[in-house]
């Protein structure tokens, strides 16, 4: 099981090197004025990274921020509060390898009456190898897909995102942080879909990137499931770029010395990598937009596959039957949820 375009690291991190001197279009349209006052914004996995920094941004620029983070987030909570300046910082607990703590989660935003009007699926995982989860999967399938795909139907069937709740002027927005590395990854590969496969580091980085086009997907497909007329939440992908974080901390040791050198020399500090997603997240440039694609402040199309409507039907069927034959607490997205 190996789908990705990169089988070594290496090259899959100096890939986002040239990324880096490409034009940038939309480089200068995050203005200051482009503020998230009032609104409520969920970022998942804030403890580290990208999504960290973005957590620090939106809530410097006036948003509620929710962040979640799998440990305590004591620590986390006092240091996003101290760099952007704002009190208006709450962490919850989710492990997105836990079906039980999806659930929760979801359970204490419903209880608490929590409607974000952007919502950040950013939490992600680049691991060694395969490692079977408490439920069955791989992990890095769950947490790059399948639990995504979980919190956003639970969100959406629960009215935890709707439009009742928001601005008039301003829909929901929904972004999935991908990675630009999906691109050439093969057609998605039903017979193992969901299956556990034993793998190494040379087909972890495959992996990862094609979960990534089976996300890319799955987003996809949801924006036509849920815009059938006209646009009601924005569902939107970015990648964002090469970032210094802490994405390969369970590489090997030599392995991680390696893209350790890489990452300090060649890639962005996350403060710089955030900016275009908190650009897609406020900005009035995407009030009604959907199903569009940036690779850091460039607009690109997604690999092409992902555009596929037959593509699309058959990775929402067999998603669902994957969750359903894991947990009891199954739900599809129903129809006309968000209304
Ligand atoms: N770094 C890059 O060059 C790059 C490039 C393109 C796309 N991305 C994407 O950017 C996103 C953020 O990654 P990053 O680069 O900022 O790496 P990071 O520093 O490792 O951040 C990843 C975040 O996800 C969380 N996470 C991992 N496994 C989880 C789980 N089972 N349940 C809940 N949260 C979990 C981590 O929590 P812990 O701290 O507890 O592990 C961390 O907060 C990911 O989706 C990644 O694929 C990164």
């Amino acid at each position: 099981m190996s789908h990705g375009r990169f089988n070594n690291p290496v090259v899959a991190a100096l890939a986002g090197f040239k990324d880096l001197f490409r034009k940038q279009d939309f480089a200068d349209r995050l203005k200051p004025t482009d503020r998230f006052d009032g609104k409520t914004c969920l970022v998942t996995g804030v403890n580290s990274g990208l999504g960290y920094a973005t957590a620090v941004e939106m809530a410097r620029r006036g948003a509620h921020v929710i962040g979640t983070t799998r440990r305590l987030g004591q620590e986390t909570l006092e240091k996003i509060k101290k760099a952007s300046g704002s009190e208006k910082v709450e962490i919850r607990s989710l492990d997105l390898s836990k079906l039980g703590s999806i659930h929760a989660f979801i359970e204490g935003l419903e209880k608490d009456g929590i409607h974000p009007d952007v919502t950040i699926f950013n939490a992600g995982a680049a691991l060694p190898g395969s490692r079977k989860t408490e439920s069955g999967q791989d992990e890095m399938f769950l947490v790059n897909y399948l639990a995504n795909v979980m919190l956003c139907t639970l969100m959406l069937n629960k009215g935890i995102i709707t439009r009742d709740n928001s601005n008039n002027d301003f829909k929901p927005r929904m972004l999935f942080i991908s990675s630009d590395s999906h691109q050439g990854s093969s057609y998605i590969d039903y017979d193992e879909f969901g299956r556990f496969f034993k793998y190494g580091v040379k087909k972890g980085i495959a992996n990862y990137s094609y979960f990534k086009l089976v996300l890319n997907t799955f987003a996809t497909e949801l924006s036509r499931q849920v815009n059938q007329e006209g646009v009601d939440v924005g569902i939107n992908v970015i990648c964002p770029g090469p970032v210094h974080s802490g994405i390969i901390k369970e590489a090997p040791l030599p392995l991680r010395t390696v893209l350790g050198a890489i990452f300090w020399v060649i890639f962005r500090p996350p403060s710089k990598a955030c900016l275009p997603v908190v650009y897609m997240a406020i900005s009035p440039d995407y009030e009604g937009r959907t199903n569009e694609y940036q690779h850091m402040f460039k607009p690109k199309r997604m690999d092409e596959k992902v555009y596929e409507e037959e593509e699309g039907n058959k990775l929402w069927k067999r998603s669902y039957e994957v969750w359903a034959e894991i947990d009891p607490k199954f739900e599809i997205l129903r129809s006309n949820i968000h209304r």
